[in-house]
């Protein structure tokens, strides 16, 4: 199958679709997509595991060998700008929650991971569609939710794909600034209380602004001033 420049690689069940677009990228010469119903390692952030029951939701990952002065730090903006654009499309409101959450009236909706080597970049997308049927705590952390949960929806995997794809090579094309205004009006953050991570002590402060650079830019409680680069550093759990 290809959709616009893309060419799609279906499965029914891998390891993790960015794991199967990183073998195959060996053998291929241009951008292309990995669709999988199922995932039997499926991949989160920090080395979580990414669950989702076969068949409900689109498993997919990216595979895009980006000009070589395509700057790394707006990856994760192109994605979320893709992946926002189409939920706010089918009226949902969602939340880019920086760097790499989507979140639909506060609760998870879908997850970006973005791993590279030298010469591609595989973004994966997680989103659900079907799966939780409705807002649902798995844990007491983080409550997830699907679009036919907040939409009661139901559009194909296919229509999905189709869209991140176009909507990815669109915003792909852009520049800095138009990426950025565009995350940002995604970014529903500002002044959220958070935890940053100060040399180790969790200090209390809030969200100020999407940095040009990628970064975000948080106030402590103190006054001060700090600019966070890395998810690792930022509690959302004030
Ligand atoms: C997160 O932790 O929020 C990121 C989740 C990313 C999940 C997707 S599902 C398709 C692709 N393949 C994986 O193994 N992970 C990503």
């Amino acid at each position: 199958m290809k959709i616009k420049s893309w060419k799609v690689f279906c499965f029914d069940e891998v390891t993790s679709t960015n794991d199967v677009a990183r073998k195959l990228a060996r053998e291929a010469e241009s951008n292309f997509i990995v669709v999988a119903d199922s995932q039997t390692k499926g991949k989160g952030q920090y080395g979580r595991k990414w669950e989702s029951p076969p068949g409900k939701n689109l498993l997919s990952t990216y595979a895009v060998k980006f000009p070589g002065n395509f700057p790394f730090e707006l990856i994760s903006f192109v994605a979320g700008n893709s992946v926002a654009e189409i939920l706010s499309g089918i009226g949902i409101q969602v939340n880019c929650k920086w760097p790499n959450d989507i979140l639909a009236n506060g609760s998870k909706i879908a997850g970006i991971l973005i791993e590279k080597d030298e010469k591609w970049y595989y973004i994966g997308i997680g989103l659900n569609i079907l799966w939780p049927e409705s807002k649902t705590n798995f844990n007491n952390k983080v409550s997830w939710t699907s679009i036919i949960g907040e939409a009661n929806l139901t559009l194909s995997r296919e229509t999905f794909i189709n869209k991140i794809a176009g909507s990815f090579d669109y915003w792909r094309s852009k520049n800095r600034k138009d990426i950025l205004d565009k995350y940002n009006s995604f970014w529903k953050d500002k002044n959220k209380m958070v935890k940053i991570d100060i040399d180790g002590n969790w200090l209390p402060g809030k969200l100020i602004s999407i940095l040009n650079d990628g970064g975000v830019e948080a106030e402590l409680n103190c006054g001060e001033k700090v600019y966070i680069y890395s998810s690792a550093k930022l509690n959302y759990e004030y």
